[in-house]
């Protein structure tokens, strides 16, 4: 069994997963409430948090197991990219339990984490194929040769904002909750994707900029009295919506007719989803972080074995 252990932003989480990439458990704490009234993440407050946690998680994901640490032959841990005290909780967690227990340990890379919820059970997708991952830090088109991290290039990468930055700084605009992605997908649903013609940024390449439709954005709701704005809200959701996932597709469509997934936060937008009916899209409940994952990409990590992890760092930016 691995042991996965998951803190790069607001969610505490923690996994059992079998080396075959069955999930026996997956627990994730959110703090998105904690953070709510701040309009985003603040990071002294996660880092706070994830210690509050981060041992009861372990607790109740090694419950839900039905396992004990002694069932556990390797501790999978995101090393980075993250906030990087919130990353050093995790990582201290997962060192004092290899230390422990004389385990090996595999410091994970979290976005090669959110390529890794697609080798889960019973997905357990093989490369190769062509990977959008969209979350609230990234927005990368990747090439996956193989389940190592060293196996996946870079075909494109945001030159702006992530593609759920974008969603989260909409939601803000529009007066909507923290995190915002979730609340657009379920009020577009109620707007008219066709009312505002917000603008798809043409980029050189495969890479992406989101930036742009933000003030677009931004300069519609600035016109708005607030009974319009009331008033208008779901169409404004609707058609920001549409033209984030427009980009998204436009940029898929040119890389060919390749077998093509979907992976990150961002992917569990019901309008992206349905716009790419031929895409394995990864699991909804894997789409936003997790440690089941993160457990996932350590089965195809060198681990580093007793003492050398001791030295392990983590690292906030990512390529
Ligand atoms: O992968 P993730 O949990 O964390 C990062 O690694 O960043 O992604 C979080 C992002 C947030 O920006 C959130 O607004 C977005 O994913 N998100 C969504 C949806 N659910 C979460 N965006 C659009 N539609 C959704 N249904
Ligand atoms: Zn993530």
């Amino acid at each position: 069994m691995i042991l996965g252990i998951e803190t790069s932003c607001d969610e505490t989480a923690a996994a059992v997963v079998t080396a075959g990439g069955e999930i026996l458990s997956s627990v994730v704490a959110s703090q998105a409430d904690l953070h709510a009234r701040f309009g985003g993440v603040v990071p002294e407050i996660a880092s706070r948090r994830h210690l509050e946690l981060v041992a009861p998680v372990i607790d109740e994901a090694l419950s839900r197991a039905r396992a004990t640490l002694d069932d556990v032959e390797l501790v999978g841990v995101t090393a980075g990219p993250g906030l990087i005290g919130a990353l050093l909780v995790g990582l201290a967690a997962a060192k004092a339990i290899a230390w422990g227990r004389g385990l090996p340990l595999a410091p994970v890379n979290h976005l090669h984490g959110h390529v890794a919820s697609l080798y889960l059970q019973p997905l357990d997708l093989e490369p190769p194929f062509r990977c959008l991952l969209a979350s609230g830090g990234h927005t990368l088109l990747l090439d996956v040769q193989g389940r190592a991290w060293d196996d996946v290039g870079v075909l494109g990468t945001t030159l702006d904002d992530a593609a759920g930055e974008a969603f989260d700084k909409g939601a803000r605009l529009l007066g909507l909750g923290y995190p915002g992605g979730a609340e657009i997908d379920r009020l577009a649903r109620e707007g008219d994707p066709a009312a505002y013609d917000f603008p798809v940024a043409r980029v050189a390449g495969l890479d992406f900029s989101f930036s742009g439709l933000k003030t677009a954005l931004l300069y519609a709701v600035r016109d708005l009295a607030p009974a319009e704005l009331e008033a208008r809200r779901a169409d404004l959701a609707a058609s920001y919506q549409r033209a984030i996932v427009r980009a998204l597709v436009e940029r898929l469509e040119a890389v060919g007719p390749e077998r093509l997934a979907i992976v990150g936060g961002v992917a569990a937008n019901s309008e992206l989803r349905a716009a790419l009916p031929d895409a394995v899209a990864a699991p909804l409940a894997l789409c936003t972080d997790n440690a089941a994952m993160i457990a996932s990409a350590a089965r195809y990590t060198s681990a580093v074995g007793s003492p050398e992890y001791l030295a392990l760092d983590a690292y906030a930016s990512a390529l």
